[in-house]
């Protein structure tokens, strides 16, 4: 297994380059199934997600070349003959879960297996099911499979409502309504950019679809859909990283400069909230230069749906908050249970404790580089930036997790002035 070893207290300085956004490609890639001809995707990130997601593609008897190292893929699916998704692809990757609403639309059927857990609790697809059948699909379980066929061989459409706010289940219901029979209403639809970028993506390639951006979405089926050239939009997620690494180990007075960034995307919460930490903020198009301030003030925060604090940055924030001097509380509103960092930060003498839902923080206090396990993706990364700003060697183990979703990040961050290595290890050795 890899490690990343982080050797505290090197400051970033320069730049940094910000991949195509992972959350994103993975949709796109599931509606390049919805037509015959090559669907041609830039800017895909070279990630294990999208290696997984490419193998979940490809046993439908759907062709995708390219080489993710070249960050372009393209998709045909004039030979798809197996409307399926197996277990042992859907279990490494909830998002494969995608392919129920494309296949689905696509071929009127479709048999793909339930994700089944998650790492930071209970993560449900009652939304996607109920949403399917809406709009006209007959639906049963069988041997933890989710089998689904359309009355008459094509979806009809029709109305669905989602509580919560879902964007997997927005996206989902989508790919299935745009080559339904009839009309579709999706209400409290999700506005995160990952849904406003299908939108984009589906309506190049013919799709009818309007109030994209708003709560409510109103598609109109249409018999095939073309193929098309697309160009995914840059990470979110990867982008607010960053912003949060400059503020904590950027050299006060000194920008880093974030390139290939959509700062739009993060939302206004996460953006007023960096603010009000005292770092600096200069949007130039699409760079972003971050100064670190003298010193980080704390800014308690509250995730929510967009344009809300995104969740996936809940963990990178927490850290912010560690080296920020007083106290703060985060408040989990999406996942309650998302909080597997904060014993690992313990470790590293993060004074943190959880209480129901919140996280209260008292920042400020000495952080010490130890061994610590990464749990999930964001939980990973959170403990790189602990291990930047501790004092000593911090070794991240089972980074796997991080590398479903940060490419290249120890590169990245090397290139741009700290001490992090990638190395082999034994996860089962004995102590020396
Ligand atoms: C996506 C992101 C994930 C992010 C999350 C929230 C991808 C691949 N993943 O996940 O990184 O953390 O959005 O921004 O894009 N829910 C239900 N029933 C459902 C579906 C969802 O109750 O059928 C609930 C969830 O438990 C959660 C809330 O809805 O509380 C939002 O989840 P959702 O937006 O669906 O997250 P994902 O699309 O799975």
């Amino acid at each position: 297994m890899d490690k990343l070893v982080v050797r505290g207290g090197k400051p970033l300085v320069g730049d940094l380059h910000v991949s195509g956004s992972k959350n994103t490609a993975l949709p796109l890639m599931a509606i390049g199934l919805l037509t015959d001809g090559p669907v041609t995707i830039h800017h895909i990130p070279d990630l294990k997600d999208i290696t997984t997601f490419r193998k979940v593609i490809e046993v439908t008897g759907t062709t995708v070349t390219g080489d993710a190292s070249d960050h372009t893929l393209v998709i045909n699916a004039a030979g798809l003959n197996r409307p399926e998704a197996p277990y042992e692809l859907v279990k490494r990757m909830r998002a494969s879960f995608y392919m129920l609403g494309a296949l689905l639309g696509k071929t009127g059927q479709a048999r793909v297996s339930l994700p089944g857990g998650c790492a930071w609790g209970p993560r449900p697809v009652d939304l996607h099911i109920e949403g399917m059948k809406a709009l006209g699909a007959e639906v049963e379980l069988d041997a933890g499979y989710v089998v689904a066929r359309a009355k008459g061989g094509r979806l009809s459409g029709g109305r669905v409502s989602f509580e919560p706010s879902s964007v997997g289940a927005t996206i989902n219901v989508l790919l299935g309504a745009v080559l339904a029979k009839g009309e579709s209403v999706l209400e409290n639809a999700a506005i995160e950019p990952d849904v406003v970028e299908c939108c984009q993506m589906l309506r190049s390639m013919g799709a009818r679809i309007e109030g994209i951006g708003t709560r409510t979405l109103f598609v109109q089926g249409v018999d095939r859909l073309d193929p098309v050239t697309y160009t995914n939009c840059p990470d979110r997620i990867e982008l607010g990283t960053f912003m949060i690494a400059a503020a904590i180990s950027g050299i006060p007075g000194k920008p880093v400069t974030i390139h290939h960034a959509n700062p739009e995307h993060l939302g206004t919460s996460f953006l007023e909230s960096f603010e009000r930490t005292g770092a600096g903020v200069l949007i130039k198009g699409s760079q972003i230069q971050v100064t670190a301030p003298e010193e980080l003030r704390p800014v308690s925060i509250r995730t929510d749906v967009y344009p809300g604090f995104p969740t996936d940055l809940q963990a990178q924030w927490t850290v912010l908050l560690a080296k920020a001097v007083g106290n703060s509380k985060v408040h989990e509103s999406i996942y309650p249970d998302r909080f597997k960092h904060i014993p690992e930060l313990h470790r590293m003498g993060v004074n943190a404790i959880i209480v129901g839902d919140e996280v209260v923080i008292e920042g400020g206090k000495r952080i010490q580089g130890t061994s610590v396990m990464s749990t999930d993706l964001r939980a990973s990364v959170s403990l790189v930036l602990a291990g930047m700003i501790a004092e000593g060697e911090t070794h991240v183990l089972r980074v796997y997790h991080l590398d479903r979703g940060y490419e290249r990040v120890e590169e990245k961050l090397a290139g741009a002035g700290i001490d992090i290595e990638r190395v082999r290890y034994d996860e089962w050795a004995d102590p020396d």
